[in-house]
C-alpha cells in the first residue's frame, strides 16, 4: 500500500546520475504508478519493476514478485557480474536519441581526420599557411568494430554521409550501405583501407583487451580509434604505446578503463590523444524515460521488452534449468 493507494510499484536507482529527472519523467508518463527510491520505505513484495544503474550488486534478489529489470543505460557489464538474478527479463536502454548522438560524435571526429583539422590546427599555432590535398570521402575508410543496436547506426550513419565503411562484428551482420566482415579471421581484411576505427564492441568477457598489441598491429600506421565503448574493450597502456611508436596514428577517447580518467594518465598528456569525459551520448531522462515506459507497458500488456540480454548468470541458470527438463 502507497500513498493510500493499493498497488505495486517501480524501483528507481539510478547510480552516480541521479534518480530525480527519471522520477519526474517517469511521474508525468506513469501517474498512476509508485516509483520508489532506495531511501524511500520499500515492501521487497511490492517492487514489479526494477529501473537500475550500477545497482548495489545482489539487491534485485530481494523482490520475490519483480517482473522485469530494466537498465536505464546500454551496457551491461555491471549487471553481467552479478551471480545470481531472478529469471525475468534484463532489458537494455537503447534511446534511438542517444544512439544518434553517438553517431554524430563519431562523424564529428571520422570529418575532422578526413580534413586534416588536426594538421590545420598545428599549422595555425606556426602561423603556417598549407593547404592538404584529401581523399573524397568516398575513398576515406571508416571500420566500426560492433555492429549491435549501436554500432549498426553509427556505421549506417556515417555511410549515409559518403564515406568507405567496413562494419566487422563478431557474428555476421548485414547493415545498409556498409561492407561488413565477421569473426577474427576477418578482422584485418575489415581494417585494410581503415583510417579511423569507431569502437562500439559491448565490454564482455570475450571483448576485453580486443584493442590490443596484436589486433592494433593489423592497423594502418594512418589510423586513428575512436572509442565510443568501453575503456576495458582497448588495452589504453598499448594503445599508447603503438601511437607513441607511431604505428597508428592517435585515439580519440570517450571512454576510460577509471573513469574520471586519472590525473596521473599519461593519455592526457600525448597531443594525438584527444580525451572526452564519457559524453559521445548521454541519457536524458525526459527522452529516456519513454522508452523504459513502453517495454514497461509491453511487459504489462503481455508483450516481450526490447532488446534483451541475458547476463552471464541467468545463462547459466537456463542451462542448468533445460539439463534438469531432459
Ligand atoms: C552509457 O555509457 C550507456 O551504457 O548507456
Amino acid at each position: 500500500m502507497y500513498q493510500g493507494r493499493d498497488t505495486m510499484a517501480i524501483l528507481l536507482n539510478n547510480v552516480g546520475y541521479g534518480n530525480a529527472p527519471w522520477r519526474n519523467a517517469l511521474g508525468e508518463l506513469l501517474p498512476d504508478d509508485v516509483v520508489l527510491t532506495p531511501e524511500d520505505a520499500i515492501t521487497p513484495d511490492d517492487v514489479e519493476f526494477a529501473l537500475v544503474w550500477d545497482h548495489p550488486l545482489g539487491d534485485l534478489n530481494r523482490y520475490p514478485n519483480l517482473k522485469a529489470i530494466l537498465l536505464l543505460g546500454a551496457g551491461t557489464e555491471h549487471i553481467d557480474r552479478e551471480t545470481y538474478l531472478p529469471s525475468v527479463p534484463v532489458v537494455r536502454l537503447i534511446d534511438p536519441d542517444v544512439v544518434m548522438e553517438m553517431a554524430r560524435y563519431a562523424l564529428y571526429w571520422v570529418l575532422h581526420f578526413h580534413r586534416g583539422f588536426d594538421s590545420y590546427q598545428a599549422q595555425q599555432a606556426a602561423q603556417y599557411w598549407h593547404r592538404h590535398q584529401v581523399p573524397t570521402a568516398s575513398e576515406f575508410g571508416v571500420t566500426v568494430l560492433g555492429l549491435g543496436q549501436i554500432g549498426a547506426k553509427v556505421a549506417a550513419f556515417i555511410a549515409s554521409n559518403g564515406f568507405r565503411v567496413n562494419g566487422w562484428d563478431a557474428a555476421p551482420k548485414s547493415v545498409s550501405g556498409v561492407e561488413t566482415f565477421s569473426g577474427a579471421d576477418a578482422l584485418s581484411d575489415a581494417f585494410e583501407h581503415a583510417s579511423v576505427v569507431v569502437n562500439c564492441l559491448p565490454l564482455t568477457m570475450q571483448t576485453h583487451h580486443f584493442l590490443n598489441t596484436h589486433t592494433l598491429s593489423l592497423l594502418p600506421t594512418d589510423a586513428v580509434l575512436v572509442n565510443i565503448s568501453r575503456g576495458d574493450v582497448i588495452d589504453e597502456k598499448a594503445v599508447l604505446q603503438f601511437i607513441r611508436q607511431k604505428r597508428i596514428k592517435g585515439a580519440v577517447l570517450d571512454a576510460h578503463s577509471i573513469e574520471p580518467l586519472p590525473s596521473t594518465s599519461a593519455l592526457w598528456q600525448h597531443p594525438n590523444v584527444w580525451i572526452t569525459p564519457h559524453i559521445a551520448g548521454a541519457t536524458k531522462a525526459q527522452s529516456a524515460a519513454k522508452i523504459v515506459v513502453e517495454n514497461i507497458t509491453r511487459i504489462r500488456n503481455g508483450e516481450a521488452p526490447f532488446p534483451q540480454h541475458l547476463p552471464p548468470c541467468q545463462q547459466f541458470m537456463t542451462k542448468i534449468d533445460v539439463a534438469s527438463q531432459s
